[in-house]
């Protein structure tokens, strides 16, 4: 069995299950607030943990290339800003997640409702930007 193609492997299955986790999660804890307002602290943990998966999972890929080819994968144009979106919705949604643990007893129903919204707005901007990101590598 080639190692690389088992390291590829082993890192995108991670990132497989943390992108159903960050969007299944934040879906999961909208609909939830909705029916019941209350805090869904396992669904926050769920999102922070798959949020925090795929920021380690895609560093991952990025070091295997530099492990088997001493560089970086050499990405131009829209595969650049494909992999920017994906960086940048991933810091928010830490930071959101985060925010939401620690103050979510002290918000109003309302404003917890859009922090769900963000979070379901940010996995969404992630996985379509994946799909930018996987034809033009
Ligand atoms: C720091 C954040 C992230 C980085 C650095 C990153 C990086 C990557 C890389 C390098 C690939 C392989 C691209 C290729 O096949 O050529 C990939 C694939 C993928 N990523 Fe991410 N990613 C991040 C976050 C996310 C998030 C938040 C999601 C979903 C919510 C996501 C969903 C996917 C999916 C579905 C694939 C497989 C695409 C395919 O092969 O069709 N990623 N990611």
């Amino acid at each position: 069995m080639d190692p690389q193609n088992l390291a590829y492997a082993l890192v995108q299955l991670a990132h497989n299950f943390g992108a159903v986790a960050v969007t299944g999660g934040a879906v999961a804890g909208w609909v939830t607030q909705r029916r019941a307002p209350g805090q869904a602290t396992g669904l926050v943990w769920l999102v922070l943990a798959g949020w925090a998966l795929q920021a380690a999972s895609g560093a991952g890929f990025g070091l295997i290339s530099l492990a088997w080819y001493g560089q970086f994968p050499d990405l131009h144009g829209v595969a650049v800003a494909a992999l920017v979106i994906k960086v940048s919705c991933a810091t928010a949604g830490l930071l959101l997640a985060m925010l939401l643990l620690k103050f979510s007893g002290a918000w109003s129903a309302t404003r917890r409702r859009h922090v769900w919204s963000g979070l379901v707005g940010l996995a969404a901007s992630a996985l379509s930007a994946a799909a930018f990101l996987r034809w033009f590598a």
